[in-house]
């Protein structure tokens, strides 16, 4: 076991209708819990960050780290540039060892969002990493800022873009967002349905922080391949150690260092169990 394309993971998912969860990290603490939930459960993983996140995590000290834990990890683990932005930055993260990025167009008119996709494919391609795109606006941005308004992902945008690139998964919108949501998420499943059995490639739900476990399950069960979780493992590592300083005046600073690592793993083996990758290494 070590570390995998994120292509061969979701053709894994896709053929036996479970899903594959992608963990956003920001430390190496944050890496750790991640590996030993997915050690722990037997399960393969996606470990990511987005390229926002990056002014606080430079990727040229989190991807070493992301990469070396995933090539010594008990299971498979792909490596992942959650929201590439700039062809600089996706280049950057392939030399580094990466084996997948997504490229984000989804703001783009669709014939540029898929020349750009294009070129990033073919980028990705000299170093056997894998590529997802998105169609749709899924809403607020990956770090939560942004209105929140959404675009549902029409199906005929969906087959397009997905004939023209080619691309190894797709992250659609089907009244997701990232970030906490304001009122329940209400997912268009009548959508997703329509553009998974239109498209044959694994599709990607982004903003899981919030959806419900039936919300889950159904959006596995119509076709989705990949869940991205960030905020819940991010706000259950700040719950948990503010809790920690509230219990006790003197807090030594490896007390401190396990309990994010406990934090991130207790969230992340909890998604892990829900999107039914348990036991798929
Ligand atoms: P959340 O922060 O809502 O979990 O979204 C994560 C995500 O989609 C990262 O791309």
């Amino acid at each position: 076991m070590a570390i995998v394309n994120m292509k061969e993971l979701l053709i894994n998912a896709q053929q036996e209708n479970y899903c594959i969860g992608a963990f956003s990290i920001a430390n190496m603490e944050m890496i750790m819990g991640a590996l030993k939930a997915a050690e722990e459960t037997r399960s393969p993983i996606i470990l990511q960050i987005a390229e926002v996140r990056l002014k606080y995590s430079p990727l040229s000290l989190i991807a070493p780290m992301m990469i070396e834990g995933a090539r010594h990890a008990e299971v498979p683990v792909a490596v992942h540039l959650d929201h590439g932005e700039s062809l600089d930055t996706i280049e950057e993260a392939l030399t580094l060892g990466f084996t997948s990025v997504m490229y984000d167009g989804s703001h783009l008119p669709i014939e540029e969002n898929i020349k750009n996709t294009k070129k990033v494919i073919a980028m990705a391609k000299k170093y056997g990493a894998a590529v997802e795109g998105e169609i749709g606006i899924i809403g607020k941005k990956e770090d939560g800022s942004g209105d929140g308004e959404s675009l549902i992902t029409r199906v005929e945008d969906a087959k397009k873009f997905y004939d023209e690139t080619g691309v190894d998964a797709l992250a659609i919108a089907i009244g997701n967002a990232h970030g906490v949501y304001t009122s329940a998420p209400n997912l268009n499943f009548t959508r997703l349905k329509e553009i998974s059995t239109s498209i044959k490639v694994p599709l990607v739900l982004h903003g899981g922080s919030g959806i419900t476990e039936e919300g889950f399950k159904e959006s596995i069960e119509y076709g989705i391949k990949k869940i991205n979780v960030a905020t819940a493992t991010f706000n259950s590592v700040v719950k948990s150690v503010d809790k920690l300083f509230k219990s006790s005046n003197t807090v030594d600073y490896f007390t401190y260092h396990n309990n994010v690592i406990e934090a991130a793993y207790e969230n992340i083996k909890k998604h892990i169990k829900i999107f039914g990758s348990y036991n798929k290494a």
